[in-house]
């Protein structure tokens, strides 16, 4: 199949920075295509098709993060300026692979509704269940923004007061396959920590989730920050890898009009309007597939 432009001229994640060895081959596949990467002894990286003719492909590492692109990415890389704060400290929390669209993976951090239910303890508990009004827009250069998000966490972040307290959310869609969360951070009035989900799309119905960590805390260790994280994308992949269908609907009949689910269908239609096609199904391209009895909408876990 040929990929469109929007997704094949984009850079993927393909491994967090520290959990690369230099000097050794390592395997994956992206967009359908097996590719090889390496670091060399000074951590430059570089990127090949696994063909005959090893193909090169575009290769950098920013932050944090290595990124591959088989195709020729015209734009400038997403803005992160949280990334250059010296007080801040940047660690991976773990890439897993999971069996979804890499667009369900992104659709899956941005919603809180489910966090009561999958989270439970953690970033939600019951009765606390309503997602509260909060605001979607589409700001400069073209990125998704859902701002002043807030819901109740028993324990949303290792450093949480045992109490329990209402967080603050900001989510930004960057990229079709990258999504940022500024979260409230306990003991910083002004800043929020950083969680950015960078999705390596392996195949249409298959993703890798790497998760980059920015955080003001100073005082957990590096072990415990991504436990805590593991912990939280664990419970997601019960979700997630029962999703169906396995791509991203992006057809109105599964579009349900509740305010819970006003960030998800602001990713859905800006998927659309920016022709993304790649790992998405719609009814009136595949007559053969059943409509998914009894499915529920993202955000509304039961
Ligand atoms: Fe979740």
């Amino acid at each position: 199949m040929t990929v469109e432009s929007v997704v094949w001229d984009e850079w993927y994640p393909v491994a967090i920075a520290e959990d690369v060895t230099p000097c050794k081959v390592y395997k994956t596949r992206l967009l359908g295509h097996s590719i090889e990467y390496a670091c060399d002894a000074a951590g430059r990286l570089t990127a090949w098709r696994d063909n005959a003719e090893r193909t090169p492909c575009r290769a950098l590492t920013r932050y944090h993060a290595h990124w591959v692109s088989l195709g020729e990415p015209s734009d400038g890389f997403f803005a992160l300026p949280e990334f250059d704060e010296p007080d801040r400290r940047a660690l991976g929390a773990g890439s897993m692979a999971v069996h979804v669209s890499g667009l369900r993976a992104i659709e899956n951090f941005l919603d809180m509704a489910h966090f009561p239910y999958v989270h439970d303890g953690y970033l939600g508990s019951e009765p606390y269940t309503d997602v509260l009004p909060y605001d979607v827009s589409i700001e400069p250069p073209g990125e998704i923004f859902a701002r002043n998000c807030r819901f109740f966490q028993p324990k949303g972040a290792p450093t949480a007061a045992e109490e329990g307290h209402d967080a603050q959310y900001v989510y930004r869609v960057a990229r079709p396959f990258v999504a940022l969360l500024y979260k409230s951070s306990p003991g910083h009035q002004e800043r929020m920590d950083v969680i950015g989900l960078f999705v390596q799309p392996l195949t249409e119905e298959w993703c890798k989730a790497h998760t980059l960590l920015l955080y003001l805390d100073e005082t957990t260790p590096d072990s415990g920050l991504r436990l805590f994280q593991q912990t939280i994308f664990g419970q997601d992949l019960m979700l997630l890898s029962n999703e169906i269908p396995k791509k991203m609907p992006l057809d109105s009949r599964f579009e349900i009009p509740v305010r819970a689910d006003a960030m998800s269908m602001a990713y859905r239609r800006w998927l659309d309007q920016r022709g993304v096609r790649y790992g998405t199904y719609r009814e009136l391209e595949s007559p053969a597939m059943p409509a998914p009895a009894g499915h529920l909408p993202t955000g509304e876990i039961a």
